[in-house]
Protein backbone atom coordinates (compact mmCIF):
# COMPACT_ATOMS: atom_id res chain seq x y z
CA UNK A 1 0.00 0.00 0.00
CA UNK A 2 1.44 3.60 -1.16
CA UNK A 3 2.51 5.32 2.24
CA UNK A 4 1.20 8.75 2.87
CA UNK A 5 3.70 11.99 3.56
CA UNK A 6 4.22 14.33 6.10
CA UNK A 7 2.55 12.47 8.93
CA UNK A 8 4.45 13.87 11.81
CA UNK A 9 1.30 12.94 14.53
CA UNK A 10 -0.81 9.84 14.80
CA UNK A 11 -4.05 10.47 16.67
CA UNK A 12 -6.66 7.56 17.27
CA UNK A 13 -9.96 7.18 18.13
CA UNK A 14 -10.33 5.21 21.46
CA UNK A 15 -13.38 2.84 21.33
CA UNK A 16 -13.24 0.29 18.44
CA UNK A 17 -10.36 1.32 17.44
CA UNK A 18 -7.61 0.80 20.39
CA UNK A 19 -10.05 -0.87 22.33
CA UNK A 20 -12.59 -3.85 21.61
CA UNK A 21 -16.29 -2.40 23.24
CA UNK A 22 -17.14 -5.80 23.22
CA UNK A 23 -14.79 -7.03 25.91
CA UNK A 24 -17.04 -5.74 28.78
CA UNK A 25 -19.75 -8.17 27.77
CA UNK A 26 -17.68 -10.75 26.90
CA UNK A 27 -15.80 -10.72 30.90
CA UNK A 28 -19.19 -11.19 32.04
CA UNK A 29 -20.34 -14.10 30.04
CA UNK A 30 -20.76 -16.31 32.81
CA UNK A 31 -23.71 -13.54 33.60
CA UNK A 32 -24.93 -12.74 30.39
CA UNK A 33 -24.74 -16.03 28.48
CA UNK A 34 -25.74 -16.08 24.61
CA UNK A 35 -26.95 -12.67 25.27
CA UNK A 36 -23.06 -11.19 25.87
CA UNK A 37 -22.91 -10.65 21.74
CA UNK A 38 -26.66 -8.71 21.40
CA UNK A 39 -26.10 -6.76 24.52
CA UNK A 40 -22.67 -5.28 23.62
CA UNK A 41 -24.15 -4.80 20.01
CA UNK A 42 -27.12 -2.67 20.87
CA UNK A 43 -25.23 -0.62 23.93
CA UNK A 44 -22.73 0.14 21.32
CA UNK A 45 -25.42 1.30 19.12
CA UNK A 46 -27.47 3.11 21.38
CA UNK A 47 -24.38 5.18 22.74
CA UNK A 48 -23.49 6.06 19.27
CA UNK A 49 -26.71 7.34 18.69
CA UNK A 50 -27.47 9.10 21.81
CA UNK A 51 -24.02 10.84 20.87
CA UNK A 52 -25.04 12.19 17.75
CA UNK A 53 -28.55 13.17 18.92
CA UNK A 54 -27.51 15.25 21.87
CA UNK A 55 -24.88 17.01 19.54
CA UNK A 56 -27.88 17.94 17.28
CA UNK A 57 -29.71 18.74 19.99
CA UNK A 58 -27.03 20.98 22.02
CA UNK A 59 -27.67 18.65 24.86
CA UNK A 60 -24.29 17.67 25.99
CA UNK A 61 -24.03 15.08 28.65
CA UNK A 62 -20.25 13.36 28.92
CA UNK A 63 -19.86 9.94 27.62
CA UNK A 64 -19.95 8.46 31.07
CA UNK A 65 -23.62 8.89 31.49
CA UNK A 66 -24.57 8.71 28.15
CA UNK A 67 -22.88 4.85 28.14
CA UNK A 68 -24.61 4.62 31.16
CA UNK A 69 -27.82 5.50 29.78
CA UNK A 70 -27.56 3.65 26.94
CA UNK A 71 -26.50 0.19 29.07
CA UNK A 72 -29.88 0.93 31.06
CA UNK A 73 -31.81 0.53 27.31
CA UNK A 74 -29.91 -2.30 26.22
CA UNK A 75 -30.47 -4.16 29.55
CA UNK A 76 -34.24 -3.32 29.45
CA UNK A 77 -34.58 -4.20 25.58
CA UNK A 78 -33.12 -7.54 26.18
CA UNK A 79 -34.81 -8.12 29.52
CA UNK A 80 -31.52 -8.98 31.34
CA UNK A 81 -31.94 -8.39 34.73
CA UNK A 82 -29.11 -9.25 37.52
CA UNK A 83 -28.22 -7.65 40.51
CA UNK A 84 -24.65 -5.97 40.67
CA UNK A 85 -24.67 -6.57 36.84
CA UNK A 86 -24.84 -3.20 35.62
CA UNK A 87 -22.53 -1.56 37.97
CA UNK A 88 -20.16 -4.06 36.88
CA UNK A 89 -20.43 -3.42 33.19
CA UNK A 90 -19.45 -0.07 33.76
CA UNK A 91 -16.58 -0.68 35.56
CA UNK A 92 -15.34 -3.27 32.79
CA UNK A 93 -16.02 -0.20 30.37
CA UNK A 94 -12.92 1.65 32.74
CA UNK A 95 -10.53 -1.07 31.60
CA UNK A 96 -11.96 -2.60 28.07
CA UNK A 97 -8.82 -5.00 26.14
CA UNK A 98 -6.96 -3.21 24.05
CA UNK A 99 -6.57 -4.82 20.21
CA UNK A 100 -3.40 -6.73 20.20
CA UNK A 101 -1.41 -5.40 17.47
CA UNK A 102 -1.93 -1.67 19.71
CA UNK A 103 1.16 -1.77 21.87
CA UNK A 104 3.33 -3.16 19.22
CA UNK A 105 2.33 -0.11 16.97
CA UNK A 106 2.25 2.82 18.96
CA UNK A 107 6.19 1.83 20.12
CA UNK A 108 6.99 1.37 16.53
CA UNK A 109 5.53 5.03 15.73
CA UNK A 110 6.85 6.64 19.10
CA UNK A 111 10.57 5.32 18.29
CA UNK A 112 10.26 6.73 14.73
CA UNK A 113 9.80 10.33 16.38
CA UNK A 114 6.57 10.75 15.96
CA UNK A 115 3.57 12.24 18.00
CA UNK A 116 0.26 10.01 19.29
CA UNK A 117 -2.93 11.26 20.96
CA UNK A 118 -6.31 9.43 21.63
CA UNK A 119 -8.89 11.54 20.24
CA UNK A 120 -12.44 10.52 21.95
CA UNK A 121 -15.54 10.64 22.58
CA UNK A 122 -14.56 9.77 26.46
CA UNK A 123 -14.08 11.52 29.59
CA UNK A 124 -10.69 12.69 30.56
CA UNK A 125 -11.06 10.10 33.45
CA UNK A 126 -12.72 6.93 31.01
CA UNK A 127 -9.20 7.91 28.37
CA UNK A 128 -7.10 8.01 31.42
CA UNK A 129 -8.65 4.43 33.12
CA UNK A 130 -8.54 2.75 29.58
CA UNK A 131 -4.79 3.63 29.14
CA UNK A 132 -3.64 2.78 32.54
CA UNK A 133 -5.55 -0.31 32.54
CA UNK A 134 -3.92 -1.82 28.85
CA UNK A 135 -0.29 -0.38 30.83
CA UNK A 136 -0.26 1.89 27.76
CA UNK A 137 0.83 5.04 30.07
CA UNK A 138 3.78 6.95 28.49
CA UNK A 139 2.73 5.84 25.29
CA UNK A 140 0.65 8.83 24.13
CA UNK A 141 1.55 12.46 23.76
CA UNK A 142 -2.14 13.86 24.80
CA UNK A 143 -5.46 12.47 25.17
CA UNK A 144 -8.02 14.35 23.54
CA UNK A 145 -11.68 14.17 25.13
CA UNK A 146 -14.82 15.84 23.06
CA UNK A 147 -14.88 17.33 26.65
CA UNK A 148 -12.82 20.14 25.64
CA UNK A 149 -15.09 20.91 22.62
CA UNK A 150 -18.61 20.58 24.59
CA UNK A 151 -20.18 18.23 21.58
CA UNK A 152 -19.35 14.95 20.26
CA UNK A 153 -17.84 13.68 17.28
CA UNK A 154 -18.17 14.05 14.34
CA UNK A 155 -18.64 17.62 14.93
CA UNK A 156 -15.90 19.64 12.99
CA UNK A 157 -14.98 21.58 16.40
CA UNK A 158 -13.33 18.07 17.89
CA UNK A 159 -11.26 17.74 14.85
CA UNK A 160 -9.82 21.01 15.36
CA UNK A 161 -8.58 20.05 18.89
CA UNK A 162 -6.03 17.25 17.19
CA UNK A 163 -4.56 20.50 15.53
CA UNK A 164 -4.08 22.50 18.21
CA UNK A 165 -2.91 19.95 20.61
CA UNK A 166 0.07 19.92 18.10
CA UNK A 167 0.36 23.02 16.49
CA UNK A 168 -0.02 21.47 12.90
CA UNK A 169 -1.90 21.52 10.11
CA UNK A 170 -4.70 18.84 9.32
CA UNK A 171 -2.35 17.31 6.44
CA UNK A 172 0.30 16.90 8.76
CA UNK A 173 -2.21 14.15 11.11
CA UNK A 174 -3.16 11.25 10.77
CA UNK A 175 -6.29 9.93 12.15
CA UNK A 176 -7.15 6.24 12.54
CA UNK A 177 -10.87 4.98 13.83
CA UNK A 178 -12.54 2.05 12.74
CA UNK A 179 -15.95 3.70 12.74
CA UNK A 180 -16.74 4.65 9.11
CA UNK A 181 -18.37 7.24 9.94
CA UNK A 182 -15.55 9.07 12.44
CA UNK A 183 -13.25 8.40 9.62
CA UNK A 184 -15.24 9.71 6.70
CA UNK A 185 -16.05 12.82 8.65
CA UNK A 186 -12.19 13.55 9.69
CA UNK A 187 -11.03 13.39 6.06
CA UNK A 188 -13.74 15.64 5.35
CA UNK A 189 -12.21 18.05 7.96
CA UNK A 190 -9.33 17.92 6.02
CA UNK A 191 -6.81 15.12 8.21
CA UNK A 192 -4.88 12.32 6.34
CA UNK A 193 -7.33 9.08 7.54
CA UNK A 194 -6.54 5.19 7.68
CA UNK A 195 -9.87 3.82 8.20
CA UNK A 196 -9.05 0.63 10.22
CA UNK A 197 -12.17 -1.17 8.77
CA UNK A 198 -12.04 -4.28 11.51
CA UNK A 199 -15.62 -5.22 10.64
CA UNK A 200 -15.20 -5.29 7.21
CA UNK A 201 -18.29 -2.17 6.94
CA UNK A 202 -19.14 -0.97 3.29
CA UNK A 203 -18.06 1.91 2.49
CA UNK A 204 -20.21 5.02 4.05
CA UNK A 205 -22.30 7.61 1.92
CA UNK A 206 -21.22 10.54 3.61
CA UNK A 207 -18.98 13.43 2.99
CA UNK A 208 -15.14 12.70 2.85
CA UNK A 209 -12.75 9.85 1.61
CA UNK A 210 -10.56 7.86 4.16
CA UNK A 211 -6.73 7.80 2.36
CA UNK A 212 -6.57 4.03 3.12
CA UNK A 213 -8.38 1.62 4.53
CA UNK A 214 -6.59 -1.57 6.43
CA UNK A 215 -8.12 -4.57 8.90
CA UNK A 216 -5.93 -3.66 12.10
CA UNK A 217 -3.81 -1.35 13.26
CA UNK A 218 -0.69 -3.75 12.33
CA UNK A 219 0.45 -1.78 8.72
CA UNK A 220 0.28 1.99 10.18
CA UNK A 221 3.38 2.10 11.59
CA UNK A 222 4.76 1.03 7.37
CA UNK A 223 2.12 3.35 6.27
CA UNK A 224 3.43 6.72 8.13
CA UNK A 225 7.03 5.98 7.23
CA UNK A 226 7.49 4.66 10.93
C1 LIG B 1 -14.64 7.40 20.30
C2 LIG B 1 -15.80 6.60 19.75
C3 LIG B 1 -16.40 7.23 18.55
O1 LIG B 1 -13.71 6.85 20.91
O2 LIG B 1 -15.42 5.34 19.40
O3 LIG B 1 -14.67 8.62 20.12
Amino acid sequence: MRPLTGVKACVFDAYGTLFDTASAARRSAGLLGDKAGPLAALWREKQLAYTWLRAVQGRHADFWQVTGDALDFALEALAIDRPGLRDRLMQLYLTLEPYPEVPGVLRRLRAAGLKTAILSNGTPRMLEALVAGAGLQGQFDALLSVEQAGVYKPHASVYQLALDAFGLPAEAIAFQSSNGWDAYAASAFGLQVVWCNRGGQPRERLPGMPDREVSTLEALPDLVGA
